[in-house]
């Protein structure tokens, strides 16, 4: 979703920006713009629709100088993508620019206000409404330009992240948030921006994050001041971040996505580290040790999060069920929050997202803290807003995750959640201890067995060279392994454009089964658990129909070798720990089926990597 990236200092800003920008390609975007104030403190403003690289080559003989800077990567909302709906925007007087991540939901009831008034506009976007208020405002009210926003600010409905500058005033950068991240980085003279740390970390680590309704005056070679919109001062802790420079590089891969999937043996015992104690006896999570009470007795869980992490938060459901013995609903936060849900105080709430800054998720933990419940964050970024809004939570630990296809995000998500149950279940009684220690002892094993089903990396890119025309798949799983049919289907369909469901094995005979034919491709998780001759009679249905079988199956399974047309063996382990060995073929096959397809796997089409507009 749209970045922004924003310079004050004793530097060239451009070089700065641009490579910021580059920081920021993951987040998806479809045109790019910087405004820049010269050493004669005049504005420009430079945009191009496409990559970043055609804005480079857009400004290629153009006057670039100056050490102050703001600059946007586009993700549409308001009007297609395009020169003039690219930000920055000018101001009709073209002597303020402002870039914006997010949606001015009351933009139309603005512009007819201001197109009364004379006001004429450029774009399609809410945006450059924005920035034509701010401008009727500062002349209305005869004030700078900071009163100005804050005025504006206090009339605007709906979500901002936004960064502005000033003709004729190149010693500030005006920066504000609601709902939207922004990142303010602290150098020696200098200060940068951004949507996240990205683009910042190569200058410093210190960092504040903006809250929401709070506006940033940074002028060169002052310390940044911080308001509320309604002009209270606001002293900001300075954090230290944890994030380094070499997460950032793809170390020798083609691509971030078959980097994440390669990293997962390492990201998950990260993920494991400092919680399973040396013994391997005991699982402590710090976000529940204080908050204990609040598992113990909780009347129902329920996970809210979307995409990936709301397959994840399935998994949650079997293993909150299973072994806390409690009830688990796992909601679409886009549902749960305009669905009017019924909330009980003594409900928790778990939130899972890996940007931690996902719009909907946001919005359903504040329906979810309003009615009272207690809520948990299971998040990635940290510092990012989800974390900052919960009442406790777990951090996944996997790194930063650049591909847009979450990978090791998911995989970190799902051992998160295993021990948060395992160590609830502890408390509460309702694991016996043997069982308690043997599913400590596999998780850990997890990682090695990753390894293994990596190393048949090749013989998955060959099988996908079978399948890279097909137009459609089918994804099946029963118990654990339904979450990892979706999340399959989710995979493939995202970053190659095939169109791919998943199902739970046994609902195919109710309408999807007549579907196949000798064409469609159906792959089979087919490991090895409770319910497996049931899965192996799902599978022979569609045997009868002449679907093409992709089993995944456990090491040595001979039996159900011989029904599938092609199959992927992966090293056999507790039923409750599958998820996180079946799901790893899926990635690669996705991941294959894709580079096949020449498709732009770490940036697919449409798609962002933190959803932050809803
Ligand atoms: C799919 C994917 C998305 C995200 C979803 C939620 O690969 O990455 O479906 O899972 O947009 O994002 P987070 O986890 O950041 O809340």
């Amino acid at each position: 979703m749209c970045g922004i990236v924003g310079y004050i200092g004793f530097r060239e800003a451009y070089p700065i920006l641009i490579k910021g920008l580059r920081r920021l390609e993951y987040r998806g975007y479809d045109s790019a713009g910087i405004a820049l104030i010269d050493n004669n403190e005049e504005l420009s403003v430079y945009k191009a629709k496409g990559r970043v690289s055609d804005l480079e080559e857009s400004v290629k003989d153009k006057d670039i100088n100056g050490t102050i800077g703001i600059a946007h990567t586009r993700w549409a909302t308001h009007g297609e993508p395009s020169n003039a709906n690219a930000h920055p925007h000018y101001s009709q007087s073209e002597t303020i620019a402002l870039i914006h991540n997010g949606i001015i939901e009351n933009h139309a009831v603005l512009k007819t206000q201001l197109e009364e008034k004379g006001y004429k506009f450029q774009s399609s976007t809410d945006t450059e409404v924005l920035v034509q208020f701010i401008e009727y405002i500062k002349s209305l009210n005869n004030c700078d330009l900071f009163s100005a926003v804050q005025i504006a600010l206090k009339q605007v409905v709906g979500a901002y992240a936004i960064a502005i500058i000033e003709k004729g005033n190149p010693d500030q950068i005006i920066a504000a948030r609601k709902s939207s991240p922004l990142v303010i980085g602290i150098g020696e003279g200098e200060f940068f921006l951004g949507s996240d740390a990205s683009p910042i970390i190569e200058y410093t680590n210190r960092v504040i994050y903006l809250n929401d309704e709070e506006i940033a005056l940074i002028k060169r070679n002052e310390e940044p001041k911080i308001f509320t919109i309604s002009n209270v001062e606001i002293t900001h802790e300075i954090k230290e971040l944890e994030m380094n420079l070499s997460e950032l590089e793809r170390g020798g891969f083609p691509h971030y996505m078959l980097k994440e999937i390669f990293e997962q043996p390492e990201t998950l015992k990260n993920c494991m580290s400092g919680r399973i104690n040396v013994e391997g006896t005991h699982i402590t999570l710090s976000g529940i040790i204080d908050f204990k009470e609040k598992f113990i007795n909780a009347r129902r869980i329920i996970i809210i999060a979307c995409g990936t992490s709301w397959h994840a938060g399935l998994i949650g459901e079997y293993l909150f069920e299973e072994f806390c013995r409690v009830p688990v609903e796992v909601e679409y936060a886009s549902e749960f929050r305009y669905r009017n849900p019924v909330i009980y105080k003594d409900d928790v709430v778990i939130a899972i997202s890996q940007s931690g800054e996902t719009a909907d998720s946001l919005a359903a933990i504040e329906s979810a803290r309003k009615a009272g419940a207690f809520v948990y964050g299971v998040c990635n970024v940290i510092g990012s807003s989800i974390p900052r809004n919960t009442d406790s939570g777990s951090y996944t630990h996997c790194g930063h995750e650049i591909g847009v296809a979450s990978t090791k995000a998911f995989t970190a998500q799902v051992t998160v959640l295993t021990m948060m149950a395992l160590a609830i279940a502890k408390e509460k009684g309702t694991v016996n201890n043997e069982r308690y220690l043997s599913i400590i002892k596999e998780l850990q094993n997890i990682p090695a067995k990753i390894k293994t089903i990596l190393s048949h990396n090749d013989k998955i890119k060959e099988l996908s060279l079978i399948f890279t025309y097909a137009q459609n798949f089918i994804y099946l799983g029963r118990g654990y392994s339904y979450p990892i049919a979706l999340e399959g289907a989710l995979k493939l369909k995202e970053i190659s454009y095939i169109h791919a469901e998943g199902y739970p094995s046994a609902e195919m005979k109710h309408g999807p089964i007549a579907l196949i034919d000798n064409e469609m491709p159906v792959v089979a998780i087919a490991t090895n658990n409770t319910i497996y001759e049931k899965v192996v009679s799902n599978v022979q249905e569609i045997k009868a129909r002449k679907g093409r079988i992709i089993a995944i199956i456990n090491e040595g399974d001979e039996g159900i070798k011989e029904l599938a047309d092609h199959y992927i063996e992966v090293p056999s382990t507790l039923e409750c720990l599958d998820p996180l060995l079946s799901c790893i073929p899926l990635q690669l096959l996705a991941y294959h089926i894709a580079v096949n397809k020449n498709r732009d796997v770490d940036m697919p089409r449409n798609l962002a990597k933190s959803v932050t507009v809803e």
